[in-house]
């Protein structure tokens, strides 16, 4: 776990960090900002977002973004949107997108994915309604209608745009294909000025409901591989880029 602290003689107390925060843990105190509530789950929004560069994890702080390749530059400055203008990005842009993401890796080639895209406001608060009653009729996370009736929404996060993505349960690399391909435009929309932010428990809900798969057109033989917000970022962006540890990785030279 990440040890965010924030630095006293840098915070101006602006709460940027407080209203980034995705899970509502950060909360502001007459000494400034405090995660004392727990939860954190170390995403570091708060690092990124802050404008002084007042955040630390674990005593390190953020960088400014400098000049890097390009790819680097948009790999490295990609953070989750969860604040979002009403009005969807134009469907090309999407389209665009969904089409470059064919070029991705695939098992076999198969590209065997597919897309459901559940476009504009209207659409994906009746999507997010369907969820929250498969909560409360299955018991499954018991927290989201809770967190709906405070007006937290970690489903969708008010984005106007859901992009699922979809494979049969027994092509050669279900769920990986389909990962590769969202991340894929993902990136794109983001070079596009899209925000996003994967959708982990609308994944899960929209697997599992009936009423939602059928309303997604995904087939009985199919799995809800991956599912990602999207929409135009509302408020400031993110002007740092939090520190993150290097790989873990194990190198096999013989
Ligand atoms: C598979 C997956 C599922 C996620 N599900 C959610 C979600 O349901 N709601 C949410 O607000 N963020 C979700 N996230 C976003 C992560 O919390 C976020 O990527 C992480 O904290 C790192 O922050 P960053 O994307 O800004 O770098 C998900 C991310 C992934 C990869």
């Amino acid at each position: 776990m990440v040890d965010i602290t924030f630095d006293p003689s840098q915070c101006v107390k602006c709460g940027a960090c407080v209203r980034v925060c995705p899970m509502g843990h950060l909360v502001m105190t007459d000494a400034g900002p405090d995660v004392g509530r727990g939860g954190c789950m170390g995403c570091l929004q708060c690092a990124a977002i802050c404008p002084r560069d007042a955040v630390r994890a674990d005593g390190k702080r953020a960088t400014v973004p400098e000049s890097f390749d390009s790819l680097e530059a948009l790999v490295m400055s990609r953070r989750s949107v969860r604040s979002f203008k009403p009005e969807p990005p134009d469907r090309k842009t999407i389209q665009w997108a969904l089409d470059r993401a064919n070029y991705a890796p695939s098992g076999k080639n198969q590209r065997s994915h597919r897309f459901t895209v559940v476009y504009g406001r209207e659409a994906v608060e009746a999507v997010r309604q369907t969820a929250l009653d498969y909560c409360r009729q299955s018991g499954f996370a018991p927290e989201l209608p809770k967190l709906a009736e405070k007006g937290v929404d970690p489903v969708t996060c008010g984005a106007p745009v859901l992009i699922f993505c979809w494979s049969p349960r027994d092509s050669v690399n279900p769920g990986t294909d389909s990962v590769l391909a969202l991340e894929t435009a993902e990136l794109l929309l983001v070079s596009r000025g899209v925000g996003t932010c994967w959708a982990g428990y609308m994944r899960r809900l929209a697997d599992r409901s009936p009423a939602l798969r059928e309303k997604l057109g995904v087939p009985e033989n199919c799995a809800v591989d991956c599912c990602l917000m999207a929409g135009r970022p509302a408020g400031g962006g993110f002007v740092n880029i939090p520190a993150r540890p290097p790989a873990e990785a194990i190198w096999v030279d013989r």
